[in-house]
């Protein structure tokens, strides 16, 4: 049989193109060309065979039907199973992308150990590390005498062929699919073509035997997981384990799931036993606050039907730039752009010749615009250089004319707050007239619009402001509407 034609296939973006270059004219990225078959060998079926295949028909459904519920195998570990949607489903298949370093073998070994000792047939392969290496992780984590069938091995065809014999294990572990290879494609192993020939390998056995399977991945420097993304669309979940190196928090956070919501998050903290489940968030996240210094705010937020409660701080500072800085992490920048804007324009307050940083503490990420007030008050209080109340919570979205609009779920974050020990609620005046918001015995102070929160926080500076003799920065705000 004549050889195919080769083809270069893009590593970062997939597309094809006919002769080796520089530069991938899809994506504009260099030196990202690499030669597959033609035939896209990926899919695993030789091209003589495929050519002799006749067509077969299929019956067509209707969209009404029987679909019973997807079966679920809850792994024990009530974190992984919260962002799963109740657990992992039989013959699906679930990609962890993070961090080298992260947690991700850690996590995957106590789940396998957790499943295996409730008598299900859980599987670790790690292309990774040696056996001994595995062993003894999960000496370390108290779990050696769990009975998880392990192996080091990376080449595709002989996992699925020892996973095909004997019973049908209940959960198959593969750290990583980078490491994997498959005979079928002549590229090296963590090569898209590789990657994306092995995992759909894997994936076929999991459909046909019904076996949940856990591809590991490792997150490139840029946030992709490498294989760049070839991965992403050919499983059933997608889940990201995140946190900061210097922090003991871990999220896990669901990117994509065909059989469960995407805005859970499951919270764990590695300590030197391995991944603890961390049950109430808030407590952690606010664990390590300073009171009484201004710039901190405590936002009462919602991860999916969990409140949570974190401290947003906030510091702005002079700056020497020409340019002034806005640094965030953990939030959506361009939002702070838009807050820092209503607050120049309605609120009188000057921030042009300031630079402004914003942290989210404890590594989570905040995407709800709910943050909106919590992030105005933080940078207001280190601006004025007044410390805001340390038994408050704040919740709110800011409209660009400065009006405060109300959010989802006000009452379950007022019993978070409540449960936490905070006393007093600064949020959307409209959540007052909801019934259910008084029942957390907070004070609620209803929040009409942004300068009625800045002139709050601006008096409790003055005390402070006359004392220290300091220039005020913050100028007297113009009263707008209400
Ligand atoms: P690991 O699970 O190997 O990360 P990944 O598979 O994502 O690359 O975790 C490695 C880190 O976790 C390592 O820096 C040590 C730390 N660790 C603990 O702090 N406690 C423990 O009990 C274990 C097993 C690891
Ligand atoms: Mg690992």
């Amino acid at each position: 049989m004549a050889r195919a034609v080769p083809s270069f296939v893009c590593q970062a973006c997939g597309a094809a193109h006919s002769r080796w270059q520089g530069r991938c004219e899809a994506c504009g990225e260099w030196n990202t060309l690499a030669e597959e078959d033609a035939a896209g060998a990926a899919s695993g079926v030789p091209v003589a065979a495929r050519a002799k295949r006749k067509g077969r028909t299929f019956a067509l459904e209707t969209l009404a039907g029987e679909s019973p519920d997807a079966p679920r195998l809850r792994s024990g570990i009530n974190e992984i199973d919260r962002v799963t949607g109740g657990g992992f489903v039989r013959g699906s298949v679930l990609l962890l992308g993070g961090d080298p370093g992260i947690g991700k073998s850690t996590l995957l070994i106590q789940a396998a150990s957790a499943l295996a000792r409730a008598g299900h047939r859980a599987v670790y392969i790690s292309g990774e590390e040696a056996v001994a290496q595995v062993r003894l992780r999960a000496e370390r984590l108290g779990l050696a005498s769990a009975p998880v069938e392990l192996a080091a091995e990376t080449a595709v065809e002989d996992i699925v062929a020892t996973l095909s014999h004997g019973a049908t294990p209940r959960l198959v572990v593969i750290d990583s699919i980078q490491t994997m290879w498959t005979d079928t494609v002549e590229s090296a192993p963590g090569t898209v073509t590789q990657v994306r020939a092995s995992a759909q390998a894997l994936i076929r056995f999991a459909k046909k035997s019904g076996a949940s399977l856990i591809l590991v991945g490792h997150v490139t420097k840029d946030g992709q997981i490498a294989g760049p993304r070839v991965v992403e669309h050919m499983v059933d979940a997608v889940l990201s384990f995140e946190g900061e190196g210097s922090q003991q928090f871990r999220i896990l956070r669901a990117v994509k799931n065909r059989f469960g919501p995407t805005d859970e998050i499951g919270v764990f903290e590695m300590t030197g036993g391995g991944l603890r489940e961390v049950a109430n968030p808030s407590e952690l996240f606010l664990s390590e606050r300073d009171l009484g210094t201004p710039g901190t705010a405590v936002f009462a937020g919602l991860e999916g039907t969990r409140p949570v409660l974190v401290e947003m701080q906030a510091l702005v500072a002079p700056t020497a730039l020409g340019t002034p800085r806005r640094a965030v992490v953990g939030w959506d920048p361009s939002r702070l752009a838009m807050v820092l804007a209503v607050l120049e324009a309605h609120c009188g307050v000057k921030l042009s010749g300031h630079d402004v940083y914003l942290n989210i503490a404890g590594g989570l990420r905040i995407a709800e615009p709910a943050a909106d007030l919590a992030a105005a008050a933080a940078l207001v209080s280190s601006l004025a250089g007044a410390p805001l109340p340390a038994d408050a919570v704040f919740f709110g979205e800011i409209s660009l004319s400065g009006a405060v609009r109300p959010v989802a779920q006000a009452p379950a974050r007022l019993k978070e707050a409540a449960k936490l020990g905070f006393a007093r609620a600064y949020l959307p005046e409209t959540v007052r007239a909801d019934g259910a918001a008084g029942e957390s015995g907070l004070t609620l102070n209803p929040v009409s619009g942004l300068t009625q929160l800045v002139a709050e926080i601006a008096a409790r500076g003055q005390g402070q402001k006359a004392a220290s003799g300091k220039k005020d920065t913050l100028r007297p705000f113009p009263h707008r509407g209400g």
